[in-house]
């Protein structure tokens, strides 16, 4: 007989989140839902399971994600609800002969029984499904939206990279191309991660071309790589045929020297790409962002037109892309809505996360402000002070620990320490009858007995003078 498990753990490549490290996660998206908001983009909740084929479709069937990263599963169909459409849809045949039981069981008969759900390797063919199904293109303006969540992908887990990970993401749909909403949105980016504190990031821009010129482009890669074939390793040998501009991507060292001899898109652009590009370039030096051109950069979904771009931070290893994106003119077309542009990007999560703790700003301070060291029994009158004080003090916005049961007072302190509370608040039946409390410094013990109004006011001119301080080391 098989033995039970004595015990669990997360699967490969999926993790926990634990504090002090989920803080770190808070700030990073509260400060995306912060700045995104002063570029005027709204969120969008969108569901973590579709319809396999929206995948397909969008990211492109030849992709690594969609051949081999995608966790797929069948879904029994819905029959109840398939039965009401047929019902609703008018006359038909089957409606009367049936009866609703009877057309339930003819289509279980006939029907294919399972629909392919997807758990989302990505949000962008989610936006566009939800644009198209709720008619987005007749709001005004262009439809500027941000998202946050976790994504899925059948990976190989290493640093950086894991089979359940997390993206914020955004995208601006519209009838416009103009290069000045992609600057934007670039901007948009880098503002976000200024505001995290992430230095030494490098952005890299690429153009990759329309329907019009890329597939003369990829005909004539196709051709050279053909060329050079015998020295290529079997992903890019495969590649020549499936899509040659993955060829591009290649990390393989004896690659490298063969890559840099191939033609460059940029040198086979149309006149409107290579004009969109220049432009592009001169609306990011107008924001003053800097960036470097990757000729290589093409990107590993297929709805991308022109515009792609990556931004890579130090000290990641191999997983260092922290951030992609591009345009996507036609996607909403494709997806069976009217024509319509779009761009956007998706930051990795997990490697903001990473980046920023190798970057020293991944510290959150101490949270806990005032522990309160109680002295006496719980139905003493000491309790009820501490725990109607502790709400006072939490009402002001305060984080305190109130221990559950009494403790002795060099345990209560030790304990507080250990937390990293910044005061330890000493109430026992002394304090009770004269009035006033203990605050205990913990840093330098420092200590000052305080009337319960004074006790709220010195916190908080306390905190005033922490912020302030805060504010002027940023
Ligand atoms: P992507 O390049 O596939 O683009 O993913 C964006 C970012 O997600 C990557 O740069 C990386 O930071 C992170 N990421 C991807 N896979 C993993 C993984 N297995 N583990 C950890 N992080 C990962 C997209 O998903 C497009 N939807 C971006 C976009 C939006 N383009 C236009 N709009």
């Amino acid at each position: 007989m098989k033995q039970q498990r004595s015990q669990f753990r997360a699967i490969r490549g999926v993790r926990d989140i634990l504090p002090p490290e989920s803080a770190l996660w808070n700030r990073v998206e509260q400060t995306a839902h912060h700045v995104f908001a002063t570029y005027d983009f709204q969120e969008i909740r969108l569901p973590i399971f579709e319809e396999t084929e929206l995948f397909a479709r969008s990211v492109g069937s030849d992709t690594d994600i969609v051949s081999k990263e995608m966790y797929t599963f069948q879904d029994p169909l819905d029959l109840d609800q398939l039965v009401k459409a047929y019902a609703e849809g008018g006359p038909n045949p089957y409606k009367k002969a049936f009866g609703r039981e009877g057309l339930k069981a003819a289509l279980w008969e006939v029907m294919p029984e399972f629909q392919w759900l997807t758990l989302r390797p990505e949000a962008t063919a989610s936006v566009v499904r939800a644009y198209i199904e709720h008619s987005m293109h007749t709001l005004p303006g262009d439809v500027k939206l941000y998202y946050m969540g976790p994504m899925f992908r059948r990976e190989r887990p290493q640093k950086g990279r894991y089979r359940q990970f997390y993206q914020i993401g955004a995208e601006v749909l519209g009838q416009s191309d103009s290069p000045a909403i992609d600057a934007e949105v670039i901007e948009m980016l880098m503002a976000y991660l200024d505001r995290l504190g992430l230095s030494g990031a490098t952005l890299y821009v690429n153009s990759i071309g329309c329907k019009e010129c890329r597939p003369e482009y990829v005909a004539k890669l196709r051709e050279e790589l053909l060329k050079v074939k015998d020295q290529l390793g079997a992903d890019s040998q495969r590649r020549i045929e499936t899509n040659p501009l993955r060829v591009l991507d290649s990390k393989l060292e004896h690659e490298q020297a063969i890559i840099e001899r191939l033609p460059r898109i940029s040198d086979h652009l149309c006149a409107a790409c290579r004009e969109h590009f220049a432009e592009l370039q001169a609306q990011l030096k107008l924001r003053s962002i800097e960036y470097k051109i990757n000729w290589r950069l093409v990107r590993g979904l297929d709805y991308y037109t022109r515009t792609t771009f990556e931004i890579t931070a130090p000290g990641l290893g191999s997983q260092n892309a922290i951030c992609g994106g591009g345009r996507y003119d036609g996607l909403v077309e494709l997806l069976g809505g009217p024509p319509t542009k779009g761009i956007g990007f998706a930051i990795g999560t997990d490697r903001l996360v990473l980046a920023l703790q190798e970057a020293g700003k991944g510290e959150s301070a101490s949270h806990i402000d005032v522990f309160v060291a109680w002295l006496g029994r719980a139905e003493s009158p000491v309790y009820a002070a501490a725990v109607k004080l502790t709400r006072q003090l939490r009402e002001e916005g305060f984080v305190v620990e109130l221990p559950p049961e009494e403790m002795k007072l060099k345990k209560s302190l030790g304990l507080a320490d250990k937390l990293g509370a910044r005061y330890a608040l000493i109430i026992g039946e002394d304090e009770i009858a004269s009035g006033s409390f203990v605050l205990k410094r913990l840093a330098d013990s420092e200590q000052r007995k305080l009337s319960e109004s004074e006790l709220l006011n010195y916190l908080k001119s306390d905190e005033n003078r922490k912020v302030a301080a805060a504010q002027r080391q940023s």
